[in-house]
């Protein structure tokens, strides 16, 4: 049994699972997902680490802003990273964490690096990106947060889910492809919307790369088509401590398509100390 525990931060509340004890991993949720997408992760991991595990504000049951009136059009990575370290505040962790992130969940994760360097002491980034998107990528972001504004989340569904997973994930429509577009479509059009424009407004940060000291896990699913492992590999060849593990059978979702190698990744890198070349 998990309980969901709404937690004030500024201009919002952020529902939050706060699982287990010892030291503590925040888990951020990749577009357009909720919290749910790390359980196989909650399951395997909490009898070592205190869990916490948010839906980002505008996703899950987690309001876009509070009241309603002042919800925003845009919310950016910088924002999302500025909601995670209040969260960290009105929770009492102010010992540094582990950051796990996925896909937009590792774009606010540079951000958390970027603004909020002393809350984190390693990371695990999985199926992520550093690179901002070109200006095509961002007009077609912008074209799909006023087409779900219209007409809800289903178009997005529609359009992205097929890059989502890998091959044999999707075409035997493994159950996991049915949950995904459920917390899709049950996601607000407008926490939707304010995502789109905050991916397409955010920043390139290849340039960060070389500076950051933390020990950083890298994940990739082996058919990973939105951030591919050759991508991947130039971030862990940029980063001065960091290593890539490919994820044999999944797509973008890794950790969920394979929670027993990502499991296994996460848990060595979890107990080694230090950095590692
Ligand atoms: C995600 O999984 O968070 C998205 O694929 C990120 C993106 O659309 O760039």
């Amino acid at each position: 049994m998990t309980t969901i525990q709404l937690i004030p931060i500024a201009g919002t509340r952020l529902a939050t699972l706060d699982l287990g004890q010892g030291p503590p991993l925040l888990f951020v949720h990749g577009f357009p997902l909720d919290h749910t997408m790390w359980s196989e992760q909650w399951s395997a991991l909490s009898r070592e680490f205190r869990l916490i595990v948010p839906d980002l504000r505008g996703f899950g049951s987690s309001p876009l802003a509070e009241p309603p009136a002042t919800d925003p059009e845009c919310v950016t990575m910088a924002q999302y990273a500025d909601d995670l370290a209040q969260l960290l505040d009105s929770l009492n962790v102010h010992e540094p964490v582990t950051y796990c992130g996925l896909s937009m969940g590792g774009y606010i994760g540079w951000e958390m690096m970027r603004r909020h360097p002393e809350r984190l002491s390693k990371a695990i980034l999985a199926d992520t990106r550093a690179i901002a998107d070109t200006l095509e990528m961002a007009r077609g972001r912008e074209l799909m947060a006023q087409r779900v504004l219209l007409d809800g989340p289903a178009p997005l569904v529609d359009s992205m889910f097929p890059k989502l997973f890998a091959p044999q994930t999707w075409e035997s429509q493994h159950p996991i492809v049915l949950a995904a577009r459920q917390i899709a479509l049950r996601n607000s059009p407008l926490g939707i919307a304010a995502a789109l424009r905050g991916m397409a407004y955010r920043q390139d940060m290849t340039t960060l790369l070389p500076t950051l000291q933390y020990p950083i896990q890298l994940l990739c699913g082996e058919f990973d088509a939105i951030s591919t492992v050759a991508e991947m590999q130039e971030i862990a060849t940029a980063l001065p401590h960091a290593q890539l593990n490919v994820i044999s059978a999944a797509g973008h979702l890794a950790p969920w398509e394979n929670p027993i190698a990502t499991n296994a990744v996460m848990r060595k890198f979890l107990q080694a100390d230090g950095c590692r070349e």
